[in-house]
């Protein structure tokens, strides 16, 4: 399989397509727009969980591995999904989570009654001597990451919301369940799995204090075990199925343990995710801030990861996207001046890159953050605790609601936007989040005036068509410029290069060509502002506002 070749699309079931008017999405949803997704010609869909959960964390708290919640469907529907789907070649990459599990799991419950099989299955520690928690470490959702278990003089670990307890990988049973789990959406002709921070399942035995927050992290982050027990998942389950591609969430890694996790002699995983290039807009490393993103930061972490992913032999999933963070286009774009062209720059800057592209749902339309005008149209427990964090801190409710604004995960989980009418086309109900801005971005428009669906198509279609793209080597170009990510892709026998130049502005820059390409004949693959030709190369290029240009030369 060349995972060069592939494009993955992402589903937020929740906000994808509402069937039956309770304002949730749902699997039938999904099913009535498969003619929308076969358009675009991508080969897998990764589904956000839909199994059964209390939903404190919109389904990443799973309280059953093997059910689909009914708000969702059933499993005829999904079996139905996934057949059809198989119709038109395209994939299921189901969601598996398993660094923790909703505290509704029967293994927490059966714990919290006392039965000594399943209070193995969780980090389960005394208070200190002296009464405080057993260590000083932080949940990411904010607040101490332990919490009291039931009535006993016991916490449990938490490293995310406290309704998900961490499951503790140390036990060869709890390693058993994964594999189950798994193979049993296997058989169900599952071929994908993207697996949710897998690099933190790994924490020590013996846990003790951190002294900083950053130092925090190493104390349960990318720890070499993680690797032994990716190994052995990838052995009992996906490993036996050369066609399944999987992808492990990694929460701040680094590039040695990316590329160890994801060559392929290694057997562990087909790629990573990474998101040091989604933090360039963090202030001093920390999301709840507001800052104007940093270019040349950005330009840096992507030169550095793609060139020496390619030296290690390494795979990345490429992505500006996901249901965790708010829209690239209002990040990195001008939604108001450039919306289609900065859209369309974003995605070819990621897609002609080495790697496997994902597509969010509603990228293709260049969807942009809801306008919302009150705490009170965001629902996500992470951006509400920081919104409440950031009061206690002192900032005063206007300048909070602004962080929450720009750095919300709801951001992204706006209904998808099918038509112009009130709730989108979305759902006949109320829908669980607004939507705003619908009426000049939904499909309807997109595909009937818009360019950016169109654009993606063309991309897609390039990376299926093109070798230089899925199987080329990355070469760094034009580092220092302000304004323009350059790049360079060339196969093994460097007879033909590609030269891809983004502008990141909405300013005109000229860009500098390399000197062994001046003066080349050159075919123009894909340009935001033409069609495919032939040109001349010169010594240099002016770029249009937001242009993104591919450049072919055949030497
Ligand atoms: C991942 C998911 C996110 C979830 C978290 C805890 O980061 O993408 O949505 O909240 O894991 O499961």
């Amino acid at each position: 399989m060349n995972l060069g070749k592939k494009v993955i699309y992402q589903i937020y079931p929740k906000s994808f397509y509402d069937s039956d008017g309770d304002g949730i999405g749902d699997l039938r949803g999904i099913i009535s727009k498969i003619p929308y997704i076969a358009k675009l010609n991508i080969d897998m869909i990764w589904f956000n969980p839909f199994f059964v959960s209390p939903q404190h964390d919109n389904g990443y708290d799973i309280a059953d591995y093997y059910r689909i919640d009914p708000r969702f469907g059933t499993m005829e529907d999904f079996e139905e999904l996934v057949a059809k789907l198989k119709e038109i070649n395209v994939g299921v990459m189901l969601d598996m989570v398993f660094n923790h599990c909703s505290t509704d799991h029967e293994w927490f419950q059966k714990a919290l009654a006392g039965d000594p099989k399943y209070m193995k299955y969780f980090y389960l520690r005394k208070a200190k001597p002296n009464g405080d928690l057993p260590t000083n470490w932080q949940s990411k959702f904010g607040g101490p990451a332990w919490k009291k278990f039931g009535d006993t003089d016991l916490y449990y670990l938490h490293l995310y919301d406290k309704s998900q307890a961490d499951l503790d990988w140390h036990n060869p049973d709890v390693r058993k369940e994964a594999a189950k789990v798994v193979n049993f959406w296997r058989d169900k002709g599952v071929t994908g799995f993207r697996f949710d921070v897998l690099n933190v399942i790994g924490k020590d035995e013996v846990l003790v204090d951190s002294t900083d927050p950053v130092q925090e992290k190493t104390l349960y982050t990318d720890t070499p075990i993680v690797q032994k027990y990716i190994k052995e998942l990838n052995q009992a389950s996906f490993g036996q199925d050369s066609e399944t591609i999987t992808v492990g969430e990694m929460s701040s890694t680094s590039i040695a343990n990316s590329i160890e996790y994801t060559k392929p002699e290694n057997h562990e995983l087909s790629m990573v995710f990474s998101f040091h290039h989604l933090k360039v807009d963090y202030e001093n490393g920390q999301k709840w801030t507001k800052k104007p993103f940093d270019f040349m930061e950005l330009k840096r972490l992507f030169n550095e990861w793609q060139s020496k992913m390619d030296q290690g032999d390494g795979w990345q999933a490429l992505f500006w996207n996901n249901h965790d963070q708010p829209w690239a286009l209002n990040r990195f774009g001008d939604p108001v001046n450039y919306r289609e062209k900065s859209a369309e720059m974003l995605a070819t800057a990621t897609h002609l890159l080495r790697g496997t592209p994902y597509i969010y749902m509603g990228e293709e339309l260049g969807m942009i953050d809801p306008h919302y005008y009150s705490i009170h149209n965001y629902v996500d427990v992470e951006c509400l605790n920081a919104y409440q964090e950031l009061i206690d801190e002192g900032h005063s409710a206007h300048d909070a609601f602004e962080i929450v604004k720009t750095k919300s995960r709801d951001n992204s989980r706006v209904p998808m936007h099918w038509d112009a009418s009130q709730n989108a086309g979305f759902t006949v109900g109320k829908p669980w989040l607004k939507p705003t801005d619908q009426q000049e971005i939904n499909v309807e428009n997109e595909l009937t005036d818009g360019e950016i669906f169109n654009y993606y198509q063309k991309l897609i279609h390039l990376r299926k068509t093109e070798d230089l793209i899925s199987d080329g080597h990355f070469q760094a170009e034009l580092e220092d410029h302000p304004q323009v990510f350059a790049y360079r892709r060339y196969l093994d026998n460097q007879a033909e290069q590609l030269l891809v130049l983004n502008n990141f502005y909405g300013y005109e820059p000229w860009a500098i060509i390399p000197e062994d390409l001046q003066n080349k004949n050159a075919h123009v693959i894909i340009d935001n502002y033409g069609e495919a030709r032939d040109i001349k190369l010169k010594d240099a290029i002016q770029l249009k506002p937001y242009q993104s240009i591919a450049i072919k030369i055949t030497k």
